[in-house]
C-alpha cells in the first residue's frame, strides 16, 4: 500500500495526564480513514501532533516514508497536511477568494490579484467539486458553505492528507451528505483524509478504514466493510450499548404553555415570530434547527433570562412572563442551560458547590439558614457516581473538568430537583456516548413518570429518538409540527432550511 502518513508510537503526556498512548495510525493516498472515540479519547490530540499544534511527548511521524519533524502548523504544511479544525478560522468580512488564498495570494506587479485569485478559486473549485461562489462574502455564508470554505484552502495550499475534526458535529443532515460526498470524491481524486466523529453511521457511509480509540489507546483498527455500529461503539465504550427504549406517551395536562411570545431583534426584525407550544404531563417534545434560528431566544425567554416584547408564558396554569429566573425555577423548572461553561456553572467554585448551584435552598440541604454540609456532600458524591462524572475530588475547581464531565455534573443537578418541567438544551453536547446513552435514558424516564421534558438539540437523532413531537425552528418561528412516525431526516432537515434548500 501506498502510506502517505505514518504516526509511529505516539505517546503524549500532558502534565501526568495520559492522551495518547503508543498510539499508531497510517493513511495512504485515495483513502478515508475515520478515527473515532468517546470525547477525551484522544483524537484531536493526535491530529494536533500531526499538524505541529502539540508536541508528542514520544514516538514518531513519517511522511511517505520520509521522518519528519512537524513543529508547527507551516511545516505541517510544507509536507502537505491540512486541517479543518471544529471551530473555523475564516475572515468573515472577506470573500471567499479571499480567505482560501489567505496567506499565498497570488500578485501582479506586487498588488493583490483578485481576478486571478478568483480564477484560481474557481478552477479548484471545478476540480474538487465544491460548490462555491468565489465572491461571496463568508459573512453571508452558512456554516456548512464556510466549512467548505475552509477545505478549499487546505486544498489550495496543496495538502494531500486531509484531517476534518468533527466536521458533521455543526452541520444539517443535508448538508452532512454534501460533506461526505466531498470527502469521498477528494478520496477519489488521491488525496488521503482523516475524519474524525463519534457519528457511526457516518463512518460506515463514507470510511475505508476505522481506528477506534478509547483512553488514548488504540482499541481496534479495522476496514469499514468488515465492521458494523454495534462493534465500533463496543470498541469506543468498551462494552455494549442500549438503544433508548421508549414506550409510547402518554401525555397529560399541561405543564407549559407560551402563548405567541414575540421578540424584537435588531433592525427591527423578529427574533420570535409569534411563538406558542405546549408541554404536557409525560410527553417530550423536541426542537429541531440549524443553530442560530431563535432557539436560544427562546429558552432564555422561557426561562426567565431574557424579557419578551410579546406573548404570555405560563407553568403550571400559573403566568410566570415577568418571574425572574429564580422564581421560574421555584415555580417548578429545572433547566440544562446550551452554554454550561457560562451560564451552567460557575468555573472558579468546586465542583460541590456546583452540583448544588441555584438549588442550595432546597430542604435537605438547608437547616435554619445553615449549609448542611455534609448532606450535600453525600448527595453529591453520589450523583458524581451515577452519572460517572471524572473528577479528582469534589472540591476540585469545575473548570478542571472537561466539558462532557461538567455536562454530567449539570444534568445530575437539575434532574435530581425533581421539578415538574425540565428544559434541556443540547442535553449531550460534547459528551460522549457512554454519557449520551445515560443521559438519553435517564430523561425518558423521568418522561414515564410524568416529567414534562422541553428539548432543544442540533442533534437531529437525538431529537428523533427521543421526542414525542417534534418543533422545527426555522427563522424566528416554528415551520412544522411532526410526530415521530413522520419525521423522517429529509423532512426535517427541508423545514430546518425553511422548506427551501440553501446553497
Ligand atoms: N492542552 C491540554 N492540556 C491538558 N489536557 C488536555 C489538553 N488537550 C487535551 N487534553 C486532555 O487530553 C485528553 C484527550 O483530549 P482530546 O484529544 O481533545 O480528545 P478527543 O478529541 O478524542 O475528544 C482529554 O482528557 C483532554 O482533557
Ligand atoms: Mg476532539
Amino acid at each position: 500500500m501506498n502510506k502517505l502518513l505514518e504516526m509511529r508510537n505516539i505517546t503524549k503526556w500532558y502534565g501526568d495526564h495520559l492522551a495518547n498512548d503508543r498510539v499508531d495510525f497510517d493513511l495512504a493516498a485515495g483513502e478515508v480513514h475515520a478515527l473515532v472515540g468517546e470525547n477525551g479519547a484522544g483524537k484531536t490530540t493526535l491530529m494536533k501532533i500531526l499538524y505541529g499544534m502539540e508536541r508528542a511527548t514520544s514516538g514518531e511521524i513519517a511522511i511517505r516514508g520520509e521522518v519528519v519533524r512537524i513543529h508547527s502548523p507551516a511545516d505541517a504544511i510544507r509536507h502537505g497536511i491540512g486541517m479543518v479544525h471544529q471551530h473555523f478560522m475564516l475572515f468573515p468580512p472577506f470573500t471567499v477568494a479571499e480567505n482560501v488564498v489567505a496567506g499565498r495570494e497570488p500578485s501582479r506587479q506586487g498588488w493583490f490579484d483578485r481576478r486571478r485569485a478568483e480564477a484560481d478559486v474557481r478552477d479548484l473549485c471545478r476540480r474538487y467539486r465544491l460548490e462555491l461562489d468565489p465572491r461571496r462574502r463568508v459573512a453571508d455564508c452558512p456554516v456548512g458553505i464556510r466549512q467548505r470554505v475552509e477545505i478549499a484552502k487546505v486544498l489550495y495550499r496543496g495538502a494531500d492528507i486531509i484531517v476534518l475534526d468533527e466536521p458533521t458535529a455543526v452541520l444539517t443532515p443535508l448538508e452532512v451528505r454534501d460533506l461526505l460526498a466531498t470527502v469521498r470524491h477528494l478520496a477519489e481524486q488521491g488525496k488521503g483524509i482523516v475524519i474524525i466523529t463519534h457519528k457511526l453511521h457516518e463512518v460506515m457511509e463514507v470510511a475505508d478504514r476505522v481506528t477506534a480509540m478509547r483512553q488514548g489507546r488504540v482499541t481496534g483498527r479495522l476496514l469499514a466493510r468488515d465492521t458494523n455500529v454495534e462493534e465500533l461503539s463496543r470498541l469506543m465504550v468498551g462494552r455494549e450499548l442500549a438503544s433508548v427504549v421508549r414506550p409510547p406517551a402518554r401525555p397529560g395536562p399541561v405543564v407549559l404553555a407560551a402563548d405567541s411570545l414575540f421578540l424584537l431583534g435588531e433592525g427591527g426584525k423578529p427574533k420570535l415570530n409569534h411563538v406558542s407550544l405546549a408541554v404536557h404531563r409525560g410527553e417530550i417534545v423536541g426542537i429541531a434547527g440549524v443553530s442560530g434560528n431563535g432557539q436560544s431566544e427562546l429558552l432564555r425567554a422561557l426561562t426567565g433570562d431574557l424579557p419578551v416584547d410579546g406573548g404570555r408564558i405560563s407553568l403550571l396554569g400559573r403566568d410566570i412572563t415577568h418571574l425572574s429566573v429564580r422564581e421560574r425555577r421555584l415555580a417548578g423548572m429545572a433547566y440544562i442551560p446550551e452554554d454550561r461553561q457560562h451560564t451552567g456553572s460557575a468555573g472558579v467554585e468546586s465542583v460541590r458547590d456546583n452540583a448544588i448551584l441555584g438549588h442550595h435552598r432546597r430542604p435537605e440541604f438547608q437547616r435554619c439558614g445553615w449549609l448542611r454540609g455534609r448532606r450535600i456532600d453525600r448527595e453529591v458524591e453520589s450523583w458524581v457516581r451515577r452519572f460517572g462524572v471524572r473528577t479528582p475530588s469534589l472540591q476540585a475547581p469545575a473548570h478542571s473538568l472537561s466539558g462532557g464531565n461538567l455536562q454530567k455534573l449539570v444534568f445530575a443537578r437539575e434532574l435530581a430537583a425533581g421539578a415538574p418541567l425540565l428544559i434541556a438544551a443540547e442535553p449531550t453536547r460534547g459528551v460522549d456516548v457512554g454519557a449520551m446513552e445515560f443521559i438519553h435514558s435517564e430523561l425518558v424516564k423521568y418522561r414515564n413518570e410524568g416529567g414534562a421534558v422541553l428539548l432543544v438539540s442540533s442533534d437531529l437523532n437525538e431529537v428523533l429518538a427521543l421526542s414525542d413531537r417534534i418543533l422545527v425552528m426555522y427563522d424566528g418561528a416554528f415551520t412544522g409540527e411532526l410526530s415521530p412516525e413522520e419525521a423522517d431526516e429529509e423532512r426535517v432537515s427541508l423545514l430546518m432550511v425553511g422548506g427551501v434548500r440553501s446553497g
